[in-house]
Formats: C-alpha cells, structure tokens, sequence
C-alpha cells in the first residue's frame, strides 16, 4: 500500500550533526522524500502535534524538548517521505520508541538517549499509522509545499495579506 509519514529530525539530532546519518538511513527505505523544510516549533504547534499526551506527566518537557530548549536548537527538520508501506519501513529503521529499547543498530538505538528526567530524546519522529500520518503531515505542511496530491484540496480565497519577499 502506497503511504505517506511525516519524519522529524529533532533538535537532538540535528545539534549532534545526525541529519546526514538518518537520511543516509532512511534512504535504505528506497522511499520518496516528497516534502521536507526546517521548522521553528511553536508552542501551539508542538502541543498540537502531541495532542494525544496532554495528560502525560512529562508532557511539559516534551513540549520543551520539541521546541529546542533543551538543547539551544530552536529547529526540527521536518519531511515526508512516500511510497509501498512507508510507515513500517520508517519506523523499523527508527526502532523503538524508548531509546533503551530500541535495536542497537536503529536510529534510535544507535543515538537515542533517556534523560535523567525521564524524556526520551529519541532523535527522530515517525509517525505511527495512517491516520496519525494524516493528521500531522497536515499540522505541519501546506498543500503547496508537498509535491505529490497526498489528501483532497481545495480552493481558498485569502484574503490580501503582506508576505515578505525578496528586496
Ligand atoms: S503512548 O500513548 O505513550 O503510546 O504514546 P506514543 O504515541 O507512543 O508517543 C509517545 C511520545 O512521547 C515521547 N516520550 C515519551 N513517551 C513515553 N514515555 C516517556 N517518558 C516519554 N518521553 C517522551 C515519545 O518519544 C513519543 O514521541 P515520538 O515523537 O513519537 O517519539
């Protein structure tokens, strides 16, 4: 089945200088990277995307940790990746979700670590199922900037608002 997932590089990662390490990985995947761009997380967006954890006592730190203030890197790289069951392949490369419990040789594994305060700084985001790809891939990309029809569109009239553009 032909997918799409949302990959973070979280701040971690890219404050290790791992980007090239897990695109290198994921190119293993022989998936399409069909979106990708460098994020400043806000707030809203960070608790938006972790919407489901709200009521997780580490919520907080997540958010924190999302937003780069653990780590002085107020970036994630953010990029969709797209073909035959992008998911699975994504998240076996990524390993588990606990770092500690990831396959040596994942991605996580390989450079993921647990804080003393619990948080799993685990260096990158996969979504975990079609629904949730979805979701977020639409939280955090406009049509425009995907280069495939992932979801149905349509036209919006916007009303005149000042861009910046190039002097
Ligand atoms: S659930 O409900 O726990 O199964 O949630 P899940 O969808 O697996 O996502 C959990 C995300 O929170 C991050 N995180 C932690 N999870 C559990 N325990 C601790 N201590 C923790 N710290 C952080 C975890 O990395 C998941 O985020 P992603 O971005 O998917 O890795």
């Amino acid at each position: 089945m032909t997918q799409a997932t949302l990959i973070l590089i979280k701040p971690d990662g890219l404050k290790k200088s791992l980007t090239g390490n897990i695109l290198t990985r994921l190119s293993e995947t022989k998936l399409e990277i069909v979106a990708a761009k460098i994020v400043r997380v806000s707030r809203q967006l960070a608790e938006e995307h972790y919407c489901h954890l709200k009521e997780k006592p580490f919520f907080p730190e997540l958010i924190r940790y999302l937003q780069g203030e653990l780590h002085d890197r107020r970036k994630v790289m953010a990029l969709i990746y797209w073909g035959e069951d992008a998911i699975s392949k994504c998240r076996e490369l990524a390993g588990a979700t606990n770092p500690e419990k990831a396959e040596s040789t994942s991605i996580r594994g390989s450079y993921g670590r647990i804080t003393t305060a619990g948080i799993y700084e685990n260096v990158i985001h996969v979504s975990s199922n079609d629904s949730e790809a979805e979701r977020e891939i639409k939280l955090w990309f406009s049509p425009e900037e995907i280069i495939v029809n992932l979801y149905p569109t349509k036209e919006v009239a916007r009303k005149e608002k000042k861009v910046k553009a190039w002097a």
